[in-house]
Order: structure tokens, then C-alpha cells, then sequence
């Protein structure tokens, strides 16, 4: 090989390198926003908040949604449901912690503690047991709350566990009104 078809060979070479390249990047380019869209952290993301309109429910029921994959329960307290759950000596309560993500660590299980709003109107949980982690059923057990069949875990109308496995009360979600008849999850 001549020195000159040595030069023009190396020139191809790079030229074909060259392309190459480019074509590397720009697949790349064009490939980075699908993968970007499959991260599920932007799902995540999207479901993170949620806002739930409670203007059509009744004192005395309820309503389940699914956020972040599990179920929440918004109840609507009656008068005597929220007179129940006040009327509760705290030194009875298996857990006397808030476990209310809305408010400061350490306080106690007091009603006030765990509703959203002061008057106790509206009761905001993960729907969860906090035994081994069934959806307990409302208007149900011993106490006139919650109860899960799974192994007997009653709460009562605070969502605070009284009798069974369970070792916590329903824990409370980030959650606020947002107007009137809206609440807002995370
Ligand atoms: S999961 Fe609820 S009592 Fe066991």
C-alpha cells in the first residue's frame, strides 16, 4: 500500500468513525425522553397527590379511595360517632400516640388529634390494619369503628385500635381541605 492510499484509508476511517458517532448521539437523543417517560418515579410523582371532592357524602358514612396503590378511608362522622371517640379515657387505648402525619410527633390519641378538622366532623386514614395489613371493614366490631376480620382487630370510631393483634391505630395520611367540599391527599 502506497503511502498515499495508507492517508485516504485513515480518512475514511475517520470519516466512518465520525458518522458513527454522530448516529450514536443522536440515537441516544431520541431514545433519552422514552426512558425518561418509563421511570416510575414520574408515576410516583403524578399520583402523589390526589384530590378527592366530599361534598356528596352524609354524616355517618363513608368513602374509600386508592392512593399510592392502597386504600384511604374519608369518613364523615356522625354526632354520636364523634361523641364516642371523645369519650374515651386515653389510659385505655392499647396505642395512645396521634399517628397523625398532619401534626407534631408525640401527641397523644386525644379525637382532636386525629380528625382533620377541630369540630371532628371528618376522620382521614390509610385503610390499612396495621396487623399484617388487610383492608378492615367500617360500621363494624366492638366499638362502632373499624374491624378487621382477618384476626379480630377492633377500632373504634377514631380509628384507634381497642382489642386484637393490631399494635397501632390507622394511621392518619397527609390530607387537607382544600375548599369546602375537597380534600387533598399528600
Ligand atoms: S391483618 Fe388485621 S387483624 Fe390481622
Amino acid at each position: 500500500m502506497s503511502h498515499a492510499e495508507d492517508q485516504e484509508g485513515t480518512r475514511r476511517d475517520f470519516l466512518y468513525y465520525a458518522t458513527a458517532g454522530a448516529g450514536a448521539v443522536t440515537a441516544g437523543a431520541a431514545i433519552w425522553p422514552l426512558v425518561n417517560q418509563m421511570n416510575p418515579s414520574a408515576d410516583v410523582l403524578a399520583l402523589a397527590s390526589i384530590r378527592v371532592d366530599v361534598g356528596a357524602l352524609e354524616p355517618g358514612t363513608q368513602l374509600t379511595v386508592k392512593w399510592l396503590g392502597k386504600p384511604v378511608f374519608i369518613r364523615r362522622r356522625s354526632a354520636e360517632e364523634i361523641e364516642a371517640a371523645r369519650d374515651v379515657d386515653l389510659s385505655a387505648l392499647p396505642d395512645n400516640s396521634a399517628e397523625n402525619a398532619n401534626i407534631q410527633a408525640g401527641a397523644d390519641a386525644a379525637d382532636v388529634n386525629r380528625t382533620l378538622d377541630e369540630a371532628g366532623e371528618w376522620l382521614v386514614m390509610m385503610g390499612v390494619c396495621t396487623h399484617l395489613g388487610c383492608v378492615p371493614l367500617g360500621d363494624a366490631g366492638d366499638f362502632g369503628g373499624w374491624f378487621c376480620p382477618c384476626h379480630g382487630s377492633h377500632y373504634d370510631t377514631a380509628g384507634r385500635i381497642r382489642k386484637g393483634p393490631a399494635p397501632t391505630n390507622l394511621p392518619v395520611p397527609v390530607a387537607v381541605f382544600v375548599d369546602d367540599t375537597t380534600i387533598q391527599l399528600g
